[in-house]
């Protein structure tokens, strides 16, 4: 009876009813924290909306040292094919990947002229490295060079 009493009570008040709530609530963080890094790693990744979205002026017009020749737009679509962007693009650029179907991703049809000329090609640059929205960045992942060869080919949809 004495151990209910006094520290007895102190340990109900602080632990008995504080404790457990708290080792769920950590359990159930740890989780949706790995449930967000798997999703990182995976595609969607946790960043930044595009509401928040801004590329510096001197980012934009950042001049693409690739010019549209028809074999930088080869090698441009031999890297496209061979990285993940299919699965959220699809192959033919028209935003209508798998996991784009799936989670309803906002991928634009690029065989629409108008879909792509409101960037500039150092945004898409800047895109391709960053990432955006659902997108993951590249920067880590490909080089400069392909990833500059990639915006001419990504242009080239519309022309097709
Ligand atoms: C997990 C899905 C996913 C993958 C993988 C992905 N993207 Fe994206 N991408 C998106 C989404 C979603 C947007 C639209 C982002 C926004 O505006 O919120 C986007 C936007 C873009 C844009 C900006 C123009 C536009 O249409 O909005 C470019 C360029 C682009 N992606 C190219 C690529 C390339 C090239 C790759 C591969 C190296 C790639 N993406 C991989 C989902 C993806």
């Amino acid at each position: 009876m004495e151990d209910k009493t006094g520290g007895g009570m102190d340990q109900d008040r602080w632990c008995g009813v504080g404790c457990k709530p708290d080792v769920i609530g950590v359990a159930l963080w740890r989780k949706a924290a790995l449930i967000c890094a798997f999703a990182c790693l995976g595609a969607a990744g946790c960043r930044n909306s595009t509401t928040s979205f801004a590329i510096a002026p001197e980012e934009a017009s950042r001049p693409n040292p690739f010019p549209a020749t028809p074999d930088v737009i080869a090698t441009g679509k031999k890297l496209y094919d061979g990285s993940d962007c299919t699965l959220c693009h699809g192959a033919a650029g028209d935003g209508k990947g798998p996991l784009s179907r799936d989670l309803k991703y906002n991928t634009r049809d690029w065989r629409a002229p108008a879909a792509l000329s409101s960037f500039s090609d150092g945004e898409l640059f800047y895109i391709l490295n960053k990432g955006k929205g659902a997108m993951p960045g590249y920067a880590d992942r490909d080089s400069p060079e392909h990833l500059w060869q990639m915006v001419d080919y990504l242009r080239s949809f519309a022309r097709q």
